[in-house]
């Protein structure tokens, strides 16, 4: 049974991708940090037909990623693709982030994405297979405000392009999608930590969406459509790109 592995599962980006690869066909394993929001997406692909399984996993942590990966091999006994999706956004910039702070917006996106990488390499090398990442627009330009986010999505544009040139004679492709402003709780925890009030909240998400060509917020599925194109046959012939779904922003402005 061919399957994926997604983490970051239970919300935004990671549930649509879940969805999307299940739609697919893939039986889909739904890995994240937040037990209960995992059980919730496999719930949701197994009541609409689909093969589905949830797990405990935080990314930032060697163990939990081992026992991640060793759940979908007792389960089907193969990985065709992961989805190495999990992050968190950290606000701050470099007067104001702490070292905490720059640690953990590492561990959760740079070494989160190490660590799956590693993990599930193996088994994609055993049939050959894809590994996808979700990188950001602002691992490629800079923004205000997210000095440590930033950097770890750079780390995973630049891991995605190592781990494409290493593997890809050996039929393991690499890829990442670059999100811009797609409306999900990680986002709108993001300009809520930036406004006083509601008004204030609402006029950030109109300046953020008025720099977008596209002036709109992209959505969990436009973005989880790229992810499954990347996953799968469709792609055969792409490795070590990062591709933008980002309304035009990078490009255009
Ligand atoms: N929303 C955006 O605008 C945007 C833009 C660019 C990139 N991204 C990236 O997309 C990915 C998904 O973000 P989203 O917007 O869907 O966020 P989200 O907050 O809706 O979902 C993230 C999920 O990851 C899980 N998670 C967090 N830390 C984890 C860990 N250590 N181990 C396992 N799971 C963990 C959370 O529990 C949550 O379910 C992230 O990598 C994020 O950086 C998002």
């Amino acid at each position: 049974m061919k399957t994926a592995i997604v983490t970051g599962a239970g919300s935004g980006i990671g549930r649509a991708a879940a969805e999307r690869c299940a739609a697919d066909g893939f039986a889909v394993l739904c890995a994240d940090l937040n037990e209960a929001a995992a059980h919730q997406t496999a719930a949701e692909l197994i009541a609409l037909g689909h093969q589905a399984r949830p797990v405990r996993a935080d990314v930032a942590e060697e163990s939990s990623v081992a026992a991640m990966v060793d759940a979908a091999i007792g389960w089907t006994g193969q990985v065709d693709t992961c989805i190495a999706n999990a992050g968190a956004m950290v606000e701050g910039d470099v007067l104001s982030l702490s070292l905490d702070s720059w640690n953990r917006a590492m561990q959760v996106n740079a070494t989160g994405a190490f660590l799956t990488a590693r993990a599930v390499m193996p088994h994609l090398l055993a049939q050959g297979g894809t590994l996808v990442f979700t990188a950001s627009t602002v691992g490629l330009s800079g923004m205000k405000g997210v000095a440590a986010y930033s950097a770890a999505k750079g780390a995973v544009v630049a891991l995605t392009r190592q781990l494409a040139a290493d593997f890809a004679a050996r039929g393991v492709r690499v890829n990442a999608v670059a999100p811009g402003a797609v409306r999900t709780p990680l986002s709108e925890s993001q300009f809520r930590a930036r406004a006083a009030d509601e008004a204030e909240f609402q006029a950030l998400l109109a300046q953020v969406i008025g720099r977008y060509p596209i002036a709109r917020w992209g959505t969990p599925q436009e973005i989880a459509e790229v992810i499954l194109f990347l996953a799968t046959e469709r792609s055969a012939w792409m490795t070590g790109q990062i591709i933008p779904v980002d309304g035009g922003l990078l490009e255009l402005r």
